[in-house]
């Protein structure tokens, strides 16, 4: 769709956003391009067109997803249907809203790299869309597409000028990060990393999901360029099981032990460093044994921080066309998987109750207070009003098992050199 088909009236309009860091990107470029346009954003309510930027990476999201536009559909608004919903399940997205539904797909907004409308202090820059893998139940390459990667000038056009109108944390995204570059585009992740390390400006970059598969081809490289103190020492690597027969059948290109190895070369080079990994339970061929060594795998690696996703078939996958393990038995080992991990997680975050750590403001907490990041994208809750982007010495207080809670023992003032503490924290 072309965006212009909005106008030549000006609307009042508002985006409703699901699923991942890549949509929310995207979002806040429709959001550009449309303000750009002359069009205005408002609440809901208000709202003459309502943008319903979708993602369907599990059943649960697409039931959500179809919920809400119904929803819409029911109370009269005018609705447009984006994102990967739009891309990957056309058919559903007109049975629920009718044959005329407008719809934009991410490939239509892909190329409007320096459009960006964000809100506080985060700003979330896509490096490339799509990826080199075949994953035999991902959704997301029928939505997405092959690797296309951004131009490396563009990708720092794009951080310079965030940084520029007051962005303090990048988020870098891709559907596989360190497959940047991979279409031949000349350059890799690592060096891609230098280059928009040396932007000018006080930022700090978290870099979004890196395939094992792909990582481990440059992890050197990749382990020098995050070296940098303007990289949080935040590895998102999802391993989706611990058992090397299920990850042959979900084609993912590596065993659990090269996970291991990128896990262990990451800690052996950053003794502060939060590894982020997801699992997907309950995969058709996952056997009671494999699901054990998933949950061995778990307990020798203790991540940081677990996206755990029960498997749902995904129309058009060839996993879609195994037999599902029933659901009671996907819930029950999910359940398993997922209390075990917030003990691990839990007793890791114990250890740190007491310690002082530095952090950057990024984001308002959703019941008061603010929320802040460590050196290693630590989620930290301060209750205490502070502006996005201030920096500031915390104390411990409390742990979570997804978060932990501070108190302020120092603000870190606009003329102290913060690159100097994060280095004598780092
Ligand atoms: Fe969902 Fe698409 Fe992201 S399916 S997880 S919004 S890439």
């Amino acid at each position: 769709m072309n965006l212009n088909e909005l106008s030549p009236r000006t609307v009042k309009f508002c985006i409703e956003t699901f699923g991942c860091t890549a949509n929310a990107g995207d979002t806040m470029r429709m959001r550009a391009i449309l303000k750009r346009e002359g069009h205005r954003v408002v609440e809901a309510r208000e709202a003459d067109v309502i943008i319903v930027n979708t993602c369907t990476v599990t059943k649960r999201t697409e039931l959500n997803v179809i919920k809400r536009l119904k929803e819409l559909k029911g109370a009269g608004k005018e609705v447009i249907v984006a994102g990967c919903m739009a891309a990957a399940q056309p058919e559903l997205v007109k049975m629920v809203l009718g044959t005329d539904v407008t719809m934009i797909t991410p490939q239509d907004i892909y190329g409007y790299h320096n459009e960006q409308d964000f809100e506080g202090v985060i700003a979330v820059i896509p490096i490339a869309m799509g990826c080199v893998g075949k994953c035999s139940y991902c959704i997301v390459k029928r939505a997405r597409g092959e690797l296309r990667s951004n131009k490396p000038e563009k990708i720092c056009e794009a951080v310079r000028s965030a940084v520029e109108r007051g962005a303090k944390e990048i988020r870098i995204t891709s559907q596989d990060c360190s497959a940047y570059g991979w279409d031949g585009s000349g350059m890799k992740l690592p060096e891609l990393l230098d280059l928009v390390t040396s932007v000018k400006g006080d930022f700090r970059i978290r870099v979004g999901m890196m395939n094992p598969f792909t990582v481990i081809h440059i992890l050197d490289e990749l382990l020098d360029a995050f070296d940098s103190k303007k990289i949080f020492k935040f590895f998102h690597v999802p391993v989706q099981s611990g058992s090397d027969k299920v990850l042959v059948d979900m084609r993912r290109n590596y065993k659990a032990a090269d996970f291991l190895e990128i896990v262990n070369s990451i800690r052996r080079r950053f003794k502060d460093s939060a590894i982020c990994t997801d699992f997907i339970i309950g995969f058709p061929t996952e056997t009671e044994e494999d699901f054990v060594s998933s949950l061995n795998l778990l307990e020798a690696v203790k991540p940081e921080k677990v996206n755990i996703t029960r498997f749902s078939p995904r129309p058009g996958t060839e996993a879609s066309k195994l037999k599902d393990l029933v659901e009671r038995e996907k819930k029950r080992r999910s359940r398993i998987f997922s209390s075990i991990y917030h003990r691990l997680a839990f007793e890791k975050n114990k250890e740190l109750e007491g310690t002082e750590l530095p952090v950057l403001v990024t984001e308002q907490g959703k019941k008061g207070g603010v929320i802040g990041r460590d050196t290693s994208y630590r989620e930290i809750v301060i209750k205490k009003d502070l502006p996005p982007g201030a920096t500031c010495k915390v104390r411990v207080k409390e742990a979570k098992s997804t978060y932990l809670v501070g108190e302020v023992q120092d603000m870190f003032g606009e003329n102290i050199d913060k690159e100097k503490i994060y280095q004598k924290f780092g």
